[in-house]
């Protein structure tokens, strides 16, 4: 195999959970750019509609479609539409997700359900209802937007750490389910990736962050291209052979 078809995802299709965000709009456009024609998934449809247009942009087909990860019949309706529409899916990038910053002592049952719900329920909805078309082409790929805090604890995220762990060790489970099918399951685990969201915090409130860049031995945080650079390897064929894992993403935070 050549090394532009080992890193290339070209006739392939990606399916993007949380596509109208920072890193999810970002992950569809490099997915896109490395051939894949790409379902973006969201509650907000404005959002997803930026981002339909930017891959429209790199000559590839998007698929907008309105869903909530939490929502099991609106998943698997989701699953429906993109493979009436792109006849496949190859790639399933379980990226929505959110945080609640608060004190055990101050955080609700809701609270806590509500992180648990969209970043580990969804991504298990989501994995059940698309490993499904990849199950029966023998083919696929699993991506979970995991974090630093997959493996690290850290005051006042208390949900969002249990969420980021239970992710990559359902997918490091899920990936011996799948390993027959073909089908690998990897997480990612980032930094502090700097997007729209956390732009202007970064550049007011730098003193947030003090913590997070002492322990990088790269000295910075991270940027949607060192996340998506990894996340179109993962995709590859490149990455056939690594599965169950999660790829620290983190300028060597997690090394220290
Ligand atoms: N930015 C960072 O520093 C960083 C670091 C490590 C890990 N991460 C992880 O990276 C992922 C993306 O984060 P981001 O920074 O790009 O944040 P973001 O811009 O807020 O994106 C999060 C996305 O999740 C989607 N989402 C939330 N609830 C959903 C639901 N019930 N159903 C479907 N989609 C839902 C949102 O879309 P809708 O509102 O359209 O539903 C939104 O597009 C998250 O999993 C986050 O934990 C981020």
């Amino acid at each position: 195999m050549s090394i532009r078809t080992l890193f290339g995802l070209e006739g392939s299709v990606a399916v993007i959970t949380g596509g109208g965000g920072g890193i999810g709009s970002a992950a569809a456009v490099a997915l896109a750019e490395a051939g894949a024609d790409i379902a973006v998934v969201g509650r907000n449809v404005a959002k997803l509609e930026d981002t339909a247009a930017a891959i429209g942009k790199t000559g590839r087909r998007a698929l907008v479609i309105e869903s909530s990860v939490t929502d099991e019949a609106s998943v698997e309706a989701a699953r429906d539409r993109v493979v009436a529409e792109f006849g496949r899916v190859d790639i399933l990038f379980n990226n929505a997700g959110i945080t609640s910053p608060k004190l055990l002592t101050d955080m609700s049952v809701d609270e806590w359900h509500a992180v648990l719900e969209v970043n580990l329920t969804g991504a298990f909805l989501c994995s059940r209802a698309f490993a499904q078309p990849m199950m029966a082409r023998r083919h696929g790929r699993i991506i979970n937007m995991g974090s630093i805090l997959s493996g690290r604890g850290m005051a006042t995220r208390t949900a969002y750490c249990a969420s980021k762990a239970g992710l990559a060790n359902f997918g490091s489970a899920l990936a011996f389910e799948l390993g027959p099918y073909g089908i690998t399951v990897n997480t990612i685990g980032a930094t502090v990736i700097v997007t729209d969201l956390n732009r202007d915090l970064i550049r007011t409130q730098p003193h947030l962050y003090d913590k997070v860049l002492a322990r990088s031995a790269l000295g910075r945080l991270g940027e949607v291209e060192d996340v998506t650079g990894v996340l179109v390897f993962l995709a590859s064929p490149a990455a056939g052979f690594v599965t169950g894992q999660t790829l620290y993403v983190d300028g060597g935070y997690t090394a220290g």
